[in-house]
């Protein structure tokens, strides 16, 4: 009796199992049959437009799909190139979707993106990404050695290579302080490190690569005043060749870009210099003066 009893349990958890299997295969498969919205041509090979801007926005609106609100309204603006330009907004203001529409991580609504006079539609994925170098808003690091995480935009690099972009992005201290230094393990997503130092480690892995154009979103802002100064420092010393985007919330931060865009609920509030803009911009004056006193903010 107790061995009948025994396998009609094994049968019965059979048909528990098999139901569990069949669900899960159809997600598996749902999964596998999408298709990406956003596709590239595999084997065009774009020639950038000698003397052109680097990156050009030409009245672009996005709304992301289903909401139908834009989160981006008309948007024109050139970017030269070896220019830093600083972007400042609130939170929800369009930063982040402003520069994910450079590295087509999605496409525009309407109007278009141009890199180097080319539209962004018009190059492979891997030519296009080639060219920019992305430190995203939330600092994300992979499981692994610190070495594998920063050569992950370029595998070739040497540890000479390695320790220029890790001290530019102002990383060399806690590094070398670590037990092993670029052979320390990394725990999933970075849990054994502070939120400054996956940060820097996140910039210093973008310089690797030695991008056309650096993308920095809000990537300073776990760092202490001293620290984030350092970094602006350093990079704009080090990376003058290169176009770089600094997203942030500090006016500090941005303050001495060569232009500066103020954005205000994914509308263009101003676009200029420091100085133009304090006189200019009652959105920017009022960002400025949030943050600082009159004179420290005007200067
Ligand atoms: N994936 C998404 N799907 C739908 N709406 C989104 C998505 N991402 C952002 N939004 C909306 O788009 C608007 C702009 O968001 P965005 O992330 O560009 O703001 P932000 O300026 O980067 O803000 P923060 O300073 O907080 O990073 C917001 O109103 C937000 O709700
Ligand atoms: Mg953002």
């Amino acid at each position: 009796m107790t061995q009948i009893l025994l396998a009609l349990v094994v049968v019965a958890n059979l048909v528990v199992i098999f139901t569990k299997a069949s669900a899960s295969a159809r997600r598996v498969n749902e999964i596998f049959d999408i298709k990406p919205s956003i596709t590239d041509d595999l084997n065009s090979v774009v020639t950038p437009i000698q003397n052109s801007p680097a990156i050009v926005f030409d009245d672009v609106s996005f709304s992301y799909g289903s909401t139908g609100e834009n989160a981006l309204e008309n948007l024109s603006v050139s970017i030269d190139k070896g220019e830093t330009v600083g972007i400042i907004g609130g939170t929800g203001s369009g930063k982040t979707t402003l520069v994910n529409l450079i590295a087509r991580f999605y496409d525009t609504t309407t109007g278009n993106v141009y890199i180097n006079g080319v539209n962004v539609k018009n190059y492979p994925f891997s030519q296009l990404r080639c060219l920019i170098g992305v430190v995203p808003q939330s600092a994300t690091l992979f499981s692994g050695t610190v070495r594998e995480n920063l050569k992950w935009g370029n595998e070739n690099a040497n540890d000479a290579e390695l320790d220029e972009a890790v001290s530019i992005a102002q990383a060399s201290e806690f590094v070398s302080k670590l037990n092993g230094g670029y052979d320390y393990k990394i725990a999933q997503s970075g849990k054994n490190l502070s939120g400054g130092q996956r940060q820097r480690l996140t910039i210093a892995r973008a310089l690797v690569k030695n991008p056309e154009i650096l993308i920095l979103d809000d990537s300073a802002s776990a760092l202490d005043f001293a620290t984030d100064a350092a970094l602006r420092n350093a990079i704009s010393k080090n990376t003058q060749a290169m176009t770089v985007i600094i997203v942030s919330q500090r006016a500090t931060t941005i303050k001495n870009a060569d232009k500066i865009i103020v954005l205000d609920e994914g509308g263009v509030a101003g676009i200029g210099t420091h100085d133009e803009l304090f006189l200019s911009c009652e959105v920017y004056r009022e960002i400025c003066l949030s943050q600082q006193s009159v004179e420290e903010a005007s200067r």
